[in-house]
């Protein structure tokens, strides 16, 4: 019969095609689609029934799917030797080298002047300190004023401040953290708090001076603080953050928020106390300001300064992580060489 034959004929013509055609998977997919596919050889077949007598279609339907069977298995045959072929020639083509050193991923690690400010931060946790924070875009209020600084106070000009309205600058220290904080708290509350950040100041950019720097404030209130609370909690900080034998001496100074008012100084490291040019000749390094917390001040932020009494505290982290580190030049701290930075 006619139809069987030209069936018999396909299924030859699609599995040489197959076997021999198809040398990659689109290729296969495009004989897929030749035979089996909507408008293929095999559906036109299918169409055609109607030529067929009515009791030889079911054999004639039966024969052409067995052959698309037939012709479905074979694709699915050749298209596993086509990947598996296609594996074979990938793992020859992209054969690695096992005993190769891996490429090391170089792990960052800490600024130093954070460095610095953890072994701070540590030292007063470890004194029951908390940490606050104040904003860097400070009120005139808070950075001078409620420090005892009222706008004509010549104090002013100890820290020549970037302004950005009259009542808003820059914060030129930390110490407006204090008035914050005392005012956050209810009146009277005792308070044991540090308070580390940026500070900026119309200053020259040099081996010593930055416009912008980081500063640790301190400030502790309670009944019955005094000038002795003052001494030994910042020669046990100087103690554990420059070694048990370093020196340690408070000078009379002047700040408006204190009185008495200190500078603390510590021997030199470099000489240790005959005087070099490191410490230009004295033998001691200042490294830090303090005193006893102005009664006006406490008054300003909600406490009674017969009540209550306090000390408070303010230190540079650069300088503090120079010299520690021995670093000469402040710059090295902002200039983000790595050579620098990778010998922390
Ligand atoms: N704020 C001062 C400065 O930047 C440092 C300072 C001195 C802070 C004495 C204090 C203090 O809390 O009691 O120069």
């Amino acid at each position: 019969m006619a139809m069987e034959e030209k069936i018999d004929q396909l299924k030859a013509q699609a599995a040489e095609a197959i076997q021999n055609a198809a040398t990659n998977l689109s290729e296969l997919d495009d004989i897929r689609v030749k035979f089996l596919g909507k408008k293929g050889e095999f559906t036109s077949i299918l169409r055609g029934m109607g030529a067929v007598a009515k009791e030889d279609r079911p054999k004639i339907g039966k024969i052409v799917n067995e052959a698309k069977a037939q012709i479905e298995a074979l694709i699915a045959e050749k298209n596993e030797a086509l990947k598996a072929r296609a594996l074979e020639e990938r793992l020859a083509k992209e054969r690695i080298d096992v005993t190769l050193p891996g490429r090391r991923q170089p792990l960052g690690h800490l600024h130093p002047l954070t460095l610095t400010l953890e072994r701070i931060k540590d030292i007063f946790f470890r004194m029951g300190f908390s940490v606050e924070e104040g904003p860097e875009i400070e009120q005139d209020y808070f950075n001078f004023e409620a420090l005892n600084l009222p706008k004509d106070h010549p104090a002013r000009d100890m820290q020549d401040s970037f302004y950005i309205t009259d009542e808003i600058l820059m914060r030129s220290q930390t110490s407006p953290v204090q008035a914050r904080t005392m005012q956050k708290n209810k009146a009277n509350a005792p308070i044991r708090m540090i308070a580390p950040g940026r500070v900026y100041r119309r200053d020259e950019y040099d081996a010593t001076h930055s416009p912008m720097f980081t500063q640790v404030e301190g400030l502790v209130i309670d009944e019955g603080i005094s000038l002795a609370d003052l001494k030994g909690t910042l020669e046990l900080f100087l103690h554990q953050i420059f070694g048990e034998d370093v020196g340690v001496r408070f000078r009379p100074s002047f700040f408006p928020f204190t009185e008495p008012s200190a500078e603390v100084d510590i021997s030199c490291s470099n000489c240790h106390g005959k005087g070099c040019n490191v410490c230009k000749g004295t033998g001691w390094l200042e490294i830090l300001g303090a005193g006893m917390v102005h009664p006006h001040v406490l008054e300003m932020s909600g406490y009674d300064p017969k009540k209550v009494s306090g000390f408070a505290f303010g230190m540079g982290v650069e300088r503090i992580a120079m010299l520690s580190y021995g670093v000469n030049d402040l710059r090295l701290f902002y200039d983000n060489d790595k050579r620098f930075l990778s010998q922390f």
